[in-house]
């Protein structure tokens, strides 16, 4: 097996100083815990930013360089100028909304370009000093988009692969960014470029014609004597080890716990983020209990939103949106014995995640836009007493492989009450049938099948160029 490189924004475990003790925290997002399986059996290396190591004293910063090294992390250390022009400014500020369809959200300015640029240039160094002849690179996100083709220049004939855990947008929502061209020729440096869901796969194919004049041959562009292909992966979950926590005694008792005779639970669990449909989601329960006296008092929406992007401008307002809604809804039904929303800013581990995700009765997923969400196939993966009912988002890459969810159009408020209230009332028989088929899904198209079959492609793809295939 060939060592790989992984390269992504953040490394999976984040760094932070608070009150001058030093925290080393797993990275919140999908894409740190995905890709913490296939690091750990490639015996390879993981090349990213480790949080704010600059504020650490010199004894500590040697210890915790030691700590990464053993764990074959390797750190790209960023400046408070880099943090907030490349990735607060030009990755989140910019790309993230334009690629989840929110372009309200985009700031006027236009200055962190740059920084973006300079940034990725500084990732293919530090990968290119690190590449051994033989070493497969995988390069993942929209962070780093330009990776792939600086680092062709550097190493002609590496094997490059380039995953993006986000929506790839629509081609005429594409063609706003003034960068576009830079971010295509960027894409194209790798071998093979893997999308969650066909869809997306297809708005890139369209971009590369409307804004290169590329025509892309079903899953596969030439250029400059190289192919590159493009793939759909949905990425999966580590799905058998999720279930047998969730499976644990401890899971439920403590999931026994959570619950209260005679009260529904519905559970959100998100990044405090403006694509996940958080407000939307509120709207909805307060819709349901507008309509539904009877319900008024019997159900409660345990609502975990973890804290994220806290200095991008957009985030900031965000939050005091959320907390003014819940306070207006719970204001309105609550009862002397209970509030509809009870909201929680702050993170969770796995087993308190598990139990949460056991002991709910419907788990509402309702992003605006979501390039996979691994939320979805984390609360299937729990349920191993097969029950529960899944609410998702039909704009959510999950829904293209998770059709016995109840699918609704997440701007639909009142779509979004009436699947609550479907899934409240469902019998047992069709929860158990749908959520049998969901696990069916999400066990077998695990993350370690995800990664084997995008490393696989790239693998493939390499032979038949070396077996003479292309010229
Ligand atoms: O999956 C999208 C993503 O942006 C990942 O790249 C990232 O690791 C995760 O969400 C969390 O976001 P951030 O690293 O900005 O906290």
């Amino acid at each position: 097996m060939s060592r790989i490189l992984l390269v992504s924004n953040r490394l999976p475990v984040t760094v932070k100083v608070e009150h001058g003790e030093v925290l080393v925290t797993r990275s919140p997002g999908g894409l740190a815990t995905g890709m913490k399986g296939p690091h750990e059996r490639s015996g390879g290396l993981w090349l990213g930013y480790p949080g704010d190591i600059a504020r650490l004293a010199p004894d500590q910063r040697t210890a915790l360089e030691a700590r990464l090294e053993e764990l074959r992390y390797v750190p790209l250390h960023l400046s408070s100028g880099e943090v907030s022009r490349y990735y607060e400014g030009f990755s989140n500020g910019v790309l993230w909304p334009l690629f989840h369809y929110l372009l309200d959200r985009i700031p006027l300015g236009d200055r962190d370009w740059e920084s973006y640029r300079r940034v990725n240039e500084r990732f293919a160094e530090l990968v290119a000093a690190h590449y051994r002849e033989g070493d497969v690179v995988w390069v993942h996100d929209y962070q780093l988009m330009l990776v792939p083709g600086m680092l062709r220049k550097k190493i002609p004939n590496a094997r490059i692969g380039f995953f993006l855990h986000i929506p790839f947008p629509s081609a005429e929502v594409f063609r706003i960014l003034p960068w576009r061209a830079q971010i295509l020729e960027g894409l194209l440096g790798a071998d093979l470029v893997g999308f969650h869901t066909l869809s997306y796969m297809r708005h890139f194919a369209s971009a590369l014609l409307l804004v290169l004049g590329f025509e892309a041959d079903v899953d596969r562009i030439y250029t400059e004597g190289r192919e590159v292909r493009l793939g759909a992966f949905p990425m999966g979950i580590d799905a058998a080890a999720l279930s047998t926590l969730a499976g644990s005694a401890e899971v439920e008792a403590e999931a026994q716990a959570i619950r209260q005779p005679g009260q529904h639970i519905l559970l959100g669990i998100d990044r405090l983020d403006y694509t996940k449909g958080i407000p939307r989601r509120l709207l909805a329960i307060e819709r349901l209990l507008e309509r539904e006296p009877s319900l008024r008092g019997k159900l409660r929406l345990v609502q975990v939103t973890v804290p994220s992007r806290t200095n991008v401008e957009a985030y900031q307002g965000f939050r005091s949106q959320v907390d003014e809604l819940v306070g207006r809804i719970n204001g309105a039904y609550a009862t002397v014995h209970s509030v509809p929303i009870h909201s929680m800013y702050r993170s969770f581990n796995e087993r308190q995640l598990a139990s949460l995700y056991r002991a709910a009765d419907v788990m509402i997923v309702t992003p605006l836009r979501d390039g996979m969400n691994l939320v979805a196939k984390e609360f299937v993966a729990s349920r191993t007493d097969e029950d529960g009912v899944l609410v998702l988002s039909e704009l959510a890459g999950a829904a293209s492989e998770l059709g016995d969810a109840l699918v609704v159009n997440p701007y639909d408020i009142g779509e979004v009450a009436a699947a609550i209230k479907r899934a409240l009332v469902m019998p047992e028989a069709e929860r158990r049938t749908r959520m049998q088929n969901l696990r069916r899904r999400v066990l077998q198209n695990d993350v370690h099948g995800w990664a084997r079959s995008f490393l696989e492609t790239l693998e493939e793809q390499n032979e038949s160029m070396s077996a003479g295939g292309l010229a």
